[in-house]
């Protein structure tokens, strides 16, 4: 699979810039386009749909603040995490999956954090009170069933496996994790609209060049990215993380440098996850193409890159777990 995938990428046809450094024209950012087009739903109806989401649950909220904070202790962790049950048996479900194939079942929190790390607890804490969420049905958009949290959380574990070859440190194992496993929750609140309106985002072969949010802003006036960085504004979601929810599809350059390598090291991962297929239907609009600016970008090289790519089927199978 990983030398499939590696063929893939490798006999791509001219790279296009996907950074897409100063190339936004006018028109192009993330956001409401409203004024330009008939679309299926109005801004009443849209603003309405992300005050609806479910709040992020008090616990988790707490757990994102100290996100980064290499200071936070496990006992502070442990604390946190017992204020919500639901949340700790999810954790304790997630640590004894394929995911960290421990030889031993944990059965306590404390286990879990010696075992596991804290920073990647704190991270799989969030992706534990997200699961539900992201368990709606998104064939719209081209998901299978469940699609959304299997696509998102195989990326999360591709962006984290970047952050690893590209020697980034674990706290961007963390910060990255999960910026792509929040990355297009702005669907939760666009695919129903889309299914209403009985549209089906597809891969359309004529149109290759206009991207995803082009698409959504087409046929509803909005995208995923605007509607994710205001559902990440009600989650009181840290500034940088909200970031990346904004423009993990254009690339900003008026970013700091490791902004930049995040947003970059986001987006292989997501295309690793669409090439791959996870959670999709085999026509799904979703662009897998990764070039060499890229690949550069996330800090990776030539080598790093193929590494990655033979630890893919690894990872991609130890992320398949149900919530
Ligand atoms: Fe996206």
């Amino acid at each position: 699979m990983a030398q499939d995938l590696f063929r893939r990428f490798s006999n791509q046809p001219a790279p296009r810039p996907t950074t897409e450094p100063g190339s936004k024209p006018p028109g192009e950012e993330s956001g409401p386009d409203k004024a330009k087009v008939k679309t299926a739903v109005s801004e009443g109806e849209v603003m309405s749909a992300i005050d609806k989401v479910p709040p992020m649950p008090a616990v988790v909220q707490s757990l994102l603040k100290q996100m980064g904070n290499q200071q936070s202790s496990t006992s502070d962790f442990e604390d946190l995490i017992r204020q919500d049950m639901v949340i700790a048996g999810r954790l304790l479900k997630l640590v004894n999956s394929p995911f960290y194939n421990l030889s031993n079942p944990v059965a306590s929190l404390s286990q879990a954090v010696t075992l596991c790390g804290l920073s990647s607890l704190r991270a799989l804490v969030l992706a534990s009170s997200t699961a539900n969420l992201m368990n709606l049905d998104l064939s719209a958009y081209g998901f299978a069933e469940k699609g959304l949290w299997k696509n998102s959380f195989a990326t999360a574990a591709l962006a984290k496996a970047v952050a690893q070859e590209s020697k980034a440190g674990p706290q961007c194992e963390e910060e990255w994790f999960v910026a792509a496993l929040l990355r297009d929750v702005g669907m939760l609140v666009l695919g129903p609209f889309l299914a209403k309106a009985d549209i089906k985002l597809r891969a359309d072969p004529d149109r290759a060049e206009i991207d995803i949010l082009r698409r959504e802003r087409q046929v509803l006036g909005y995208d995923h990215c605007w509607v994710g960085e205001r559902i990440g504004e009600r989650w009181k979601l840290p500034e940088p993380l909200r970031l990346c929810i904004a423009r993990h599809h254009r690339i900003p350059t008026d970013v700091s440098a490791s902004t930049m390598r995040q947003l970059a090291a986001v987006r292989i991962a997501e295309r690793i996850g669409y090439a791959a297929g996870i959670g999709l239907l085999k026509d799904h609009p979703f662009d897998a193409h990764i070039d060499g600016m890229l690949i550069h970008a996330a800090g990776l090289n030539a080598e790093s890159f193929s590494q990655l790519m033979k630890r893919v089927p690894a990872v991609v199978s130890s992320s398949e777990m149900p919530l």
